[in-house]
């Protein structure tokens, strides 16, 4: 499988690669950053881009990829409406509709647990949106994921310093918080072989809930 990987620098997207790497069912990734990065891997091309927006001189390199992992997202603390959904939303069909063009058979979205397109949460409101566009575009198969926590594992490290204080203090626990809290708690590792296997084996639900991303990425 070719996978085109968006987010590959953030903290989710860091995950996945590094699975992507491992696995071989995985034979090639496409990392599409706005900056040059450091990861080599005879697996790995890059394509650094800086409008994210405006895909019109490279969409030839987006041809011949089986699945997009879609890694790429903002919080939405202090932002507002119109720029969140800018990144959310604008952002991601801008994509999106350029890779089903290509051929892309398989489009997976993080989206985060409690999305709703109907809820009272802002951010709730603009990722269910996206999930919805998404989902009316004709690939083959669309999956939303919706993690709630997430523990880095394997080095991966989240862009916000002050998060990387909060996963070290917690990380010790992740084995005992994940027993309590299964239905919230995951990791990089497990969203990026739940990734790989709905990419290759699909799935029975669009939407992954925690639950469904752990059974997922178990699945042999
Ligand atoms: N972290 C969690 O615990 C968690 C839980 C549930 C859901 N999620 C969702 O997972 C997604 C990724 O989260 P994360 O924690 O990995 O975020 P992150 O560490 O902040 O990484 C964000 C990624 O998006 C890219 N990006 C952001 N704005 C961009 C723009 N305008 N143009 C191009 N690239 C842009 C960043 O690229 P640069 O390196 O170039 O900045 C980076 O690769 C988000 O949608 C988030 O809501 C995360």
């Amino acid at each position: 499988m070719k996978v085109i990987l968006f987010g590959g620098t953030g903290m989710v997207g860091q995950g996945v690669l590094r699975e992507c790497l491992q696995d071989p069912r995985v034979e090639h990734v496409l990392l599409v950053v706005r900056h040059a990065t450091s990861t080599a891997s005879p697996k790995l091309t890059r394509l650094v881009q800086e409008n994210f927006f405006d895909w019109t001189s490279v969409e030839d390199q987006f041809n011949d990829y089986d699945a997009c992992f879609f890694c790429l997202g903002v919080s939405a603390v202090g932002m507002n409406e119109a720029a969140y959904r800018r990144i959310t939303y604008d952002l991601t069909l801008s994509v999106a509709e350029v890779l089903v063009r290509r051929g892309v058979k398989t489009f997976v979205y993080v989206s985060g647990q409690g999305t709703n397109e109907h809820g009272r949460a802002m951010w709730a409101r603009v990722k269910g949106a996206t999930e919805s566009a998404l989902q009316q575009l004709p690939f083959a198969q669309v999956f939303c994921f919706r993690p709630g926590y997430i523990q880095p594992l394997h080095g991966v490290r989240s862009k916000v310093g002050w998060y990387n204080a909060v996963y070290a203090a917690l990380g010790w626990s992740y084995p005992a918080l994940r027993r309590i809290a299964r239905n919230f708690v995951t990791s990089t590792e497990e969203v990026g072989r739940a990734m790989i296997s709905v990419a290759v084996h699909g799935y029975p639900k669009q939407v992954l809930e925690t639950v469904d991303i752990a059974a997922a990425a178990q699945r042999p």
